[in-house]
């Protein structure tokens, strides 16, 4: 079992858990992910690991309550246990096997939305260990909504970007984008968050020969490339975002179908979601 030791709302509906699973801290790496269960009939979750302490045995992770599961999730505190954390799963970012020498060269920006802040800051903080300062864009709906700010300025050069401008930069990740790849120059764009914002930052980077990399956030079920559930079309070919994934070039990932499947079962997501509802309303 793996208990919660620390919980904490970082905005509306969205949480940070600190969760003791030894195994996982002690060899995850940037980029990677865990699958997670409540109990033993729980719906597989995959979260992104958004920090990790291998001294502690501690494992970071960030949701957002959407679904029925990660309402229960979020719901959850600080003593009670979730029955499986399984990971760390996927490839870890590729920079990380690249020479130090090499790395310390290389201009870098990463573009973060939403949630998909929270598994920017791994590889933020790695590489700044590793001696490079990335850039990173944080976008979020509105100034309430923005989450690691503080911990990301720690590590990386930070430039904020709001829809409705209530604070930094007033509209979409992308129009900031394009204004520090105009004024810097880059040599990797790094993109995660919803699957539209990489779509679109792919677009964006595509004129400008930026290479660009998405941490692609499918449907899972098994993990382990078996059932399909987490089907993706990169440059033609099929891969599975759990076992050749979660990071793809994204100038080939085929965003329309990825979005197309991510919403596939969004009637029974909703039905769950009501139903849940019902079972707290009737105290059961
Ligand atoms: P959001 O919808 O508020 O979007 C965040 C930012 O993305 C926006 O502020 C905007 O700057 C940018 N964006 C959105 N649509 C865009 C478009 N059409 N063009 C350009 N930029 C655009 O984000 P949210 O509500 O926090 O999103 C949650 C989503 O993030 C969920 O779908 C979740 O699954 C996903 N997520 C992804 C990852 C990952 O690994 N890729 C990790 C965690 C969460
Ligand atoms: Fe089943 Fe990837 S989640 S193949």
């Amino acid at each position: 079992m793996y208990p919660i030791l620390e919980k904490r709302l970082l905005a509306e509906n969205i949480y940070e858990m600190r969760i003791h699973a030894p195994r996982v801290a002690a060899s995850a790496q940037p980029g990677q992910f865990v699958i997670i269960r409540l109990d033993e009939y729980g719906e597989r979750i995959p979260l992104t690991i958004s920090d990790y302490d291998p001294a502690d045995g501690s494992v970071m992770i960030v949701i957002q309550a959407l679904g029925a599961s990660t309402q229960r999730l979020c719901a959850m505190n600080v003593g009670e246990e979730l029955s499986s954390f399984a990971g760390p799963l996927g490839h870890p970012s590729e920079f990380v096997k690249k020479p130090v020498e090499e790395l310390r060269k290389k201009r870098i920006l990463f573009v973060a939305g939403g949630v998909g802040t929270a598994p920017v800051y791994p590889q933020a903080k790695w590489l700044h260990e590793h001696g490079v300062t990335a850039d990173v864009i944080i976008g979020a709906k509105k100034k309430d909504l923005l989450i690691y700010t503080d911990e990301m300025s720690r590590v990386a050069n930070v430039h904020i970007a709001t829809d409705d401008g209530s604070t930094g930069y007033h509209g979409m990740v992308t129009g900031l984008a394009k204004e520090l790849i105009e004024k810097n120059g880059y040599d990797l764009c790094v993109a995660i968050g919803p699957m539209v914002m990489m779509k679109f930052v792919a677009l964006t980077t595509r004129e400008y020969n930026l290479p660009t990399v998405a941490s692609l956030n499918t449907l899972m079920v098994d993990g382990t490339g078996m059932c399909g559930a987490c089907r993706v079309t990169v440059g033609g070919k099929t891969y599975f975002t759990c076992v050749d994934g979660p990071e793809f070039d994204a100038h080939a990932v085929d965003f329309d179908e990825a979005m197309r499947r991510q919403g596939m079962y969004r009637t029974q997501e909703q039905k769950a979601i009501e139903e849940a509802k019902k079972r707290i309303d009737n105290g059961q």
